[in-house]
Protein backbone atom coordinates (compact mmCIF):
# COMPACT_ATOMS: atom_id res chain seq x y z
CA UNK A 1 0.00 0.00 0.00
CA UNK A 2 1.23 3.77 -0.72
CA UNK A 3 2.00 5.46 2.22
CA UNK A 4 -0.50 8.49 2.39
CA UNK A 5 1.83 12.24 1.80
CA UNK A 6 0.61 14.70 3.24
CA UNK A 7 0.14 17.69 0.81
CA UNK A 8 3.08 20.39 0.90
CA UNK A 9 2.09 24.06 0.89
CA UNK A 10 4.23 25.48 -1.53
CA UNK A 11 3.25 23.47 -4.91
CA UNK A 12 0.93 21.53 -3.87
CA UNK A 13 -0.84 19.25 -6.28
CA UNK A 14 -3.94 18.46 -4.22
CA UNK A 15 -5.21 21.67 -4.21
CA UNK A 16 -8.86 21.43 -2.54
CA UNK A 17 -10.60 23.64 -4.12
CA UNK A 18 -10.18 24.66 -7.86
CA UNK A 19 -6.52 26.05 -8.86
CA UNK A 20 -5.23 28.68 -6.82
CA UNK A 21 -1.64 27.55 -7.67
CA UNK A 22 -1.05 31.16 -9.86
CA UNK A 23 -2.67 33.45 -7.15
CA UNK A 24 0.65 35.81 -5.78
CA UNK A 25 0.48 34.98 -2.23
CA UNK A 26 -1.21 31.42 -1.79
CA UNK A 27 0.06 29.36 0.90
CA UNK A 28 2.69 32.23 1.98
CA UNK A 29 4.19 33.28 5.20
CA UNK A 30 4.04 37.01 5.52
CA UNK A 31 7.27 37.49 7.96
CA UNK A 32 8.86 40.70 6.76
CA UNK A 33 7.67 43.85 4.76
CA UNK A 34 10.88 43.16 2.78
CA UNK A 35 9.52 40.34 0.85
CA UNK A 36 6.97 42.54 -0.92
CA UNK A 37 7.69 44.49 -4.32
CA UNK A 38 5.41 47.85 -5.34
CA UNK A 39 3.82 45.40 -7.79
CA UNK A 40 3.05 43.31 -5.18
CA UNK A 41 1.68 46.37 -2.74
CA UNK A 42 -0.88 47.15 -5.74
CA UNK A 43 -2.24 43.55 -5.91
CA UNK A 44 -2.37 44.04 -2.43
CA UNK A 45 -3.98 47.16 -2.03
CA UNK A 46 -6.45 46.65 -4.76
CA UNK A 47 -7.62 43.83 -3.41
CA UNK A 48 -8.03 45.50 0.20
CA UNK A 49 -9.77 48.46 -1.57
CA UNK A 50 -12.50 45.71 -2.81
CA UNK A 51 -12.74 44.17 0.57
CA UNK A 52 -13.66 48.04 1.73
CA UNK A 53 -16.20 47.98 -1.31
CA UNK A 54 -17.87 44.61 -0.18
CA UNK A 55 -17.79 45.25 3.70
CA UNK A 56 -19.38 48.71 3.18
CA UNK A 57 -22.04 46.78 0.61
CA UNK A 58 -22.65 43.45 2.86
CA UNK A 59 -20.92 43.82 5.93
CA UNK A 60 -20.13 39.87 5.96
CA UNK A 61 -19.95 37.12 2.89
CA UNK A 62 -18.30 34.01 2.82
CA UNK A 63 -15.47 33.94 0.96
CA UNK A 64 -13.62 32.07 3.51
CA UNK A 65 -16.53 29.97 4.57
CA UNK A 66 -14.97 26.48 6.70
CA UNK A 67 -11.33 27.75 7.21
CA UNK A 68 -9.83 28.81 10.47
CA UNK A 69 -7.32 30.88 11.77
CA UNK A 70 -5.63 30.64 14.81
CA UNK A 71 -4.54 34.14 16.91
CA UNK A 72 -2.08 33.36 18.54
CA UNK A 73 -0.75 36.42 21.01
CA UNK A 74 2.35 35.87 23.12
CA UNK A 75 1.71 39.70 23.85
CA UNK A 76 -0.94 42.24 24.33
CA UNK A 77 -2.95 43.03 22.00
CA UNK A 78 -6.63 45.01 21.21
CA UNK A 79 -6.37 46.15 17.70
CA UNK A 80 -4.47 43.77 15.43
CA UNK A 81 -5.51 40.51 17.60
CA UNK A 82 -9.20 41.60 17.16
CA UNK A 83 -9.16 43.27 13.53
CA UNK A 84 -7.75 39.39 12.61
CA UNK A 85 -10.51 37.87 14.16
CA UNK A 86 -13.23 40.87 12.87
CA UNK A 87 -11.43 39.67 9.43
CA UNK A 88 -11.73 36.19 9.45
CA UNK A 89 -15.30 36.45 10.62
CA UNK A 90 -16.32 39.00 7.90
CA UNK A 91 -15.25 36.44 5.45
CA UNK A 92 -17.36 33.51 6.95
CA UNK A 93 -14.49 32.29 8.83
CA UNK A 94 -13.98 31.02 12.26
CA UNK A 95 -11.03 32.04 14.74
CA UNK A 96 -9.21 29.85 17.95
CA UNK A 97 -8.25 32.55 19.74
CA UNK A 98 -5.29 32.00 22.19
CA UNK A 99 -4.69 35.81 23.65
CA UNK A 100 -3.61 34.29 27.25
CA UNK A 101 -0.66 32.03 26.70
CA UNK A 102 -0.52 31.76 30.49
CA UNK A 103 -3.63 29.82 30.27
CA UNK A 104 -2.17 27.05 27.76
CA UNK A 105 0.25 25.00 27.32
CA UNK A 106 3.38 27.29 26.78
CA UNK A 107 2.84 27.77 30.47
CA UNK A 108 4.17 24.21 30.75
CA UNK A 109 6.93 24.99 29.46
CA UNK A 110 6.07 23.88 25.14
CA UNK A 111 8.37 25.44 22.85
CA UNK A 112 6.80 28.04 19.83
CA UNK A 113 7.67 24.80 17.48
CA UNK A 114 5.54 22.68 18.70
CA UNK A 115 3.01 24.85 20.03
CA UNK A 116 2.48 26.01 15.74
CA UNK A 117 2.59 22.16 14.94
CA UNK A 118 -0.15 21.67 17.21
CA UNK A 119 -2.34 24.83 16.14
CA UNK A 120 -1.89 23.82 12.38
CA UNK A 121 -3.62 20.66 13.08
CA UNK A 122 -7.30 23.43 13.88
CA UNK A 123 -6.56 26.06 11.60
CA UNK A 124 -5.44 26.80 8.42
CA UNK A 125 -3.34 30.30 9.49
CA UNK A 126 -1.82 31.27 12.42
CA UNK A 127 -1.56 35.01 12.83
CA UNK A 128 1.65 35.00 15.78
CA UNK A 129 2.92 37.89 17.87
CA UNK A 130 5.73 37.12 20.02
CA UNK A 131 8.45 39.46 22.19
CA UNK A 132 11.19 37.65 20.44
CA UNK A 133 12.99 38.99 16.87
CA UNK A 134 12.40 36.26 14.52
CA UNK A 135 9.75 34.33 16.51
CA UNK A 136 7.20 34.47 12.95
CA UNK A 137 10.32 33.18 11.24
CA UNK A 138 11.04 30.13 13.31
CA UNK A 139 7.44 29.56 13.26
CA UNK A 140 7.41 29.37 9.71
CA UNK A 141 10.05 27.32 9.42
CA UNK A 142 8.28 24.45 11.33
CA UNK A 143 4.74 25.28 10.51
CA UNK A 144 3.59 23.78 6.80
CA UNK A 145 0.38 26.22 7.15
CA UNK A 146 0.54 29.79 6.48
CA UNK A 147 2.00 32.15 9.62
CA UNK A 148 1.49 36.12 9.37
CA UNK A 149 3.81 37.59 11.72
CA UNK A 150 1.80 40.51 14.24
CA UNK A 151 4.93 41.79 15.84
CA UNK A 152 7.47 40.16 16.81
CA UNK A 153 9.10 41.85 19.98
CA UNK A 154 11.21 44.99 18.15
CA UNK A 155 11.39 43.64 15.00
CA UNK A 156 8.60 44.16 12.46
CA UNK A 157 5.31 44.11 12.37
CA UNK A 158 4.10 44.09 8.47
CA UNK A 159 0.76 43.92 8.39
CA UNK A 160 0.54 47.00 10.16
CA UNK A 161 3.03 49.08 7.96
CA UNK A 162 0.54 47.41 4.83
CA UNK A 163 -2.16 48.88 6.69
CA UNK A 164 -0.41 52.45 7.19
CA UNK A 165 0.66 52.92 3.69
CA UNK A 166 -3.00 51.77 2.69
CA UNK A 167 -3.91 55.00 5.04
CA UNK A 168 -1.67 57.14 2.69
CA UNK A 169 -3.03 56.25 0.01
CA UNK A 170 -6.78 56.40 0.59
CA UNK A 171 -5.98 59.44 1.95
CA UNK A 172 -3.73 61.25 0.40
CA UNK A 173 -4.16 59.56 -3.41
CA UNK A 174 -0.58 58.64 -3.60
CA UNK A 175 2.75 57.57 -1.74
CA UNK A 176 5.16 59.09 -3.96
CA UNK A 177 6.28 62.94 -3.61
CA UNK A 178 5.50 62.64 0.03
CA UNK A 179 7.52 63.93 3.06
CA UNK A 180 6.51 61.73 6.06
CA UNK A 181 7.85 62.20 9.40
CA UNK A 182 8.35 59.27 11.85
CA UNK A 183 7.82 61.01 15.81
CA UNK A 184 8.62 59.02 19.50
CA UNK A 185 10.13 56.07 19.90
CA UNK A 186 11.58 54.70 16.58
CA UNK A 187 14.18 52.73 18.17
CA UNK A 188 11.74 50.23 19.80
CA UNK A 189 8.51 51.00 17.56
CA UNK A 190 8.40 48.12 15.54
CA UNK A 191 5.72 49.86 13.20
CA UNK A 192 8.39 52.24 12.33
CA UNK A 193 10.60 49.97 11.01
CA UNK A 194 8.77 47.79 8.99
CA UNK A 195 6.95 51.45 7.23
CA UNK A 196 10.18 52.99 6.37
CA UNK A 197 11.10 49.83 4.78
CA UNK A 198 7.74 49.83 2.67
CA UNK A 199 8.27 53.35 1.62
CA UNK A 200 12.18 52.35 0.46
CA UNK A 201 10.04 51.36 -2.82
CA UNK A 202 8.56 54.76 -2.76
CA UNK A 203 10.13 58.39 -4.05
CA UNK A 204 9.32 59.57 -0.75
CA UNK A 205 11.60 62.12 1.97
CA UNK A 206 11.68 60.17 5.53
CA UNK A 207 12.21 62.35 8.35
CA UNK A 208 13.25 60.84 11.93
CA UNK A 209 12.28 62.80 14.61
CA UNK A 210 13.16 61.29 18.50
CA UNK A 211 15.08 61.83 21.73
CA UNK A 212 18.52 60.50 21.27
CA UNK A 213 18.01 57.66 23.30
CA UNK A 214 15.54 56.66 20.56
CA UNK A 215 16.69 56.99 17.65
CA UNK A 216 16.18 55.06 14.72
CA UNK A 217 18.53 51.69 15.00
CA UNK A 218 21.34 52.78 12.63
CA UNK A 219 21.49 49.52 10.54
CA UNK A 220 18.08 50.27 9.40
CA UNK A 221 19.10 53.67 8.31
CA UNK A 222 22.03 52.09 6.82
CA UNK A 223 20.34 49.19 4.58
CA UNK A 224 17.30 51.98 3.59
CA UNK A 225 20.07 54.55 2.41
CA UNK A 226 21.55 51.65 0.34
CA UNK A 227 18.20 51.58 -1.37
CA UNK A 228 18.18 55.17 -2.13
CA UNK A 229 15.60 56.50 0.86
CA UNK A 230 16.15 59.96 1.35
CA UNK A 231 16.25 60.13 5.72
CA UNK A 232 17.04 62.84 7.95
CA UNK A 233 17.47 63.01 11.50
CA UNK A 234 16.01 65.81 14.00
CA UNK A 235 15.97 65.65 17.61
CA UNK A 236 13.03 68.08 17.38
CA UNK A 237 9.89 68.95 15.17
CA UNK A 238 9.50 72.45 14.76
CA UNK A 239 12.18 72.17 11.60
CA UNK A 240 10.46 69.63 10.07
CA UNK A 241 6.50 69.82 10.82
CA UNK A 242 5.59 72.44 8.22
CA UNK A 243 6.82 70.48 5.10
CA UNK A 244 5.18 66.78 6.40
CA UNK A 245 2.66 65.30 4.49
CA UNK A 246 2.43 62.76 6.90
CA UNK A 247 2.75 62.46 10.78
CA UNK A 248 3.38 59.41 12.30
CA UNK A 249 3.44 59.23 16.11
CA UNK A 250 4.38 56.26 18.23
CA UNK A 251 3.92 55.30 21.83
CA UNK A 252 7.22 55.12 23.84
CA UNK A 253 7.19 51.80 23.91
CA UNK A 254 7.89 51.10 28.17
CA UNK A 255 7.91 47.56 28.25
CA UNK A 256 11.05 47.26 25.96
CA UNK A 257 12.99 49.54 28.84
CA UNK A 258 15.83 47.78 30.95
CA UNK A 259 15.77 50.87 33.01
CA UNK A 260 12.97 52.66 34.30
CA UNK A 261 14.76 55.98 34.58
CA UNK A 262 15.87 56.18 30.93
CA UNK A 263 12.18 55.69 30.69
CA UNK A 264 10.57 58.26 32.36
CA UNK A 265 13.25 60.89 31.01
CA UNK A 266 12.00 60.22 27.57
CA UNK A 267 8.16 59.47 27.87
CA UNK A 268 6.86 62.54 27.77
CA UNK A 269 9.31 64.04 25.14
CA UNK A 270 6.79 64.85 22.39
CA UNK A 271 3.07 65.91 22.76
CA UNK A 272 0.84 66.92 19.85
CA UNK A 273 -1.33 69.34 20.14
CA UNK A 274 -3.93 71.85 18.62
CA UNK A 275 -1.07 73.81 18.62
CA UNK A 276 1.09 71.78 17.09
CA UNK A 277 -1.61 71.42 14.53
CA UNK A 278 -1.87 74.59 13.90
CA UNK A 279 1.55 75.05 12.32
CA UNK A 280 1.27 71.86 9.97
CA UNK A 281 0.08 72.26 6.35
CA UNK A 282 -3.38 72.21 5.84
CA UNK A 283 -3.30 69.02 3.61
CA UNK A 284 -1.92 66.30 5.62
CA UNK A 285 -2.51 63.62 8.38
CA UNK A 286 -1.58 62.76 11.00
CA UNK A 287 -1.27 58.83 12.13
CA UNK A 288 -0.37 56.91 15.07
CA UNK A 289 -0.57 52.86 15.37
CA UNK A 290 -1.89 52.88 18.79
CA UNK A 291 -2.85 52.98 21.44
CA UNK A 292 -1.77 56.02 22.45
CA UNK A 293 -0.90 56.94 26.33
CA UNK A 294 -0.79 60.90 26.01
CA UNK A 295 1.85 61.88 22.92
CA UNK A 296 -1.66 63.05 21.08
CA UNK A 297 -3.63 65.49 23.32
CA UNK A 298 -7.71 64.03 22.61
CA UNK A 299 -8.36 67.50 21.48
CA UNK A 300 -6.44 67.05 18.32
CA UNK A 301 -8.97 64.00 17.55
CA UNK A 302 -11.70 66.54 16.62
CA UNK A 303 -9.10 68.27 13.77
CA UNK A 304 -9.89 66.14 9.84
CA UNK A 305 -6.26 65.64 9.73
CA UNK A 306 -6.29 63.63 12.82
CA UNK A 307 -6.96 59.73 11.09
CA UNK A 308 -5.61 57.26 13.84
CA UNK A 309 -9.57 56.10 14.15
CA UNK A 310 -9.66 55.62 10.11
CA UNK A 311 -6.48 54.26 10.14
CA UNK A 312 -7.49 51.35 12.42
CA UNK A 313 -10.42 50.76 10.29
CA UNK A 314 -8.63 50.55 7.21
CA UNK A 315 -6.59 47.51 8.89
CA UNK A 316 -9.32 45.60 9.18
CA UNK A 317 -9.69 45.85 4.89
CA UNK A 318 -5.78 44.87 4.39
CA UNK A 319 -6.36 42.35 7.21
CA UNK A 320 -8.96 40.99 5.43
CA UNK A 321 -7.23 41.04 1.95
CA UNK A 322 -4.09 38.96 3.09
CA UNK A 323 -6.55 36.04 4.99
CA UNK A 324 -7.99 35.84 1.35
CA UNK A 325 -4.62 36.06 -0.57
CA UNK A 326 -2.51 33.56 1.74
CA UNK A 327 -5.33 30.89 1.70
CA UNK A 328 -6.04 31.27 -2.29
CA UNK A 329 -9.53 33.00 -2.61
CA UNK A 330 -8.20 36.20 -3.84
C1 LIG B 1 1.68 48.59 17.92
C2 LIG B 1 2.50 47.36 18.26
O1 LIG B 1 1.99 46.42 18.88
O2 LIG B 1 3.65 47.35 17.84
N1 LIG B 1 0.33 48.43 18.15
C3 LIG B 1 -0.45 47.90 17.15
O3 LIG B 1 -0.26 46.77 16.71
N2 LIG B 1 -1.38 48.69 16.62
C4 LIG B 1 2.22 49.82 18.52
C5 LIG B 1 2.44 49.94 20.00
O4 LIG B 1 2.22 49.00 20.77
O5 LIG B 1 2.85 51.02 20.42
Amino acid sequence: MTAFVPPVRQDNPYLPFGDHRNAPFYGKDILSVRQFSRQDLDYIFGVAHEMREMVQRVGTFDLLKGKILANLFYEPSTRTSSSFTSAMERLGGSVIPINEVRYSSVSKGESLPDTVRTLECYADVIVLRHPEVGASALAAKYAKKPIINAGDGVGEHPTQALLDLFTILEELGQVDGLTVTMLGDLKYGRTVHSLARLLALFRVKVNYVSPDILRMPPEIIAELKELGLPQDEYLTLDDVLPTTDVLYVTRVQKERFEDPQAYESVKNAFIITTETMRRARERMIVMHPLPRVGEIAMEVDEDPRAAYFRQMEYGLYVRMALLAMVLGKA
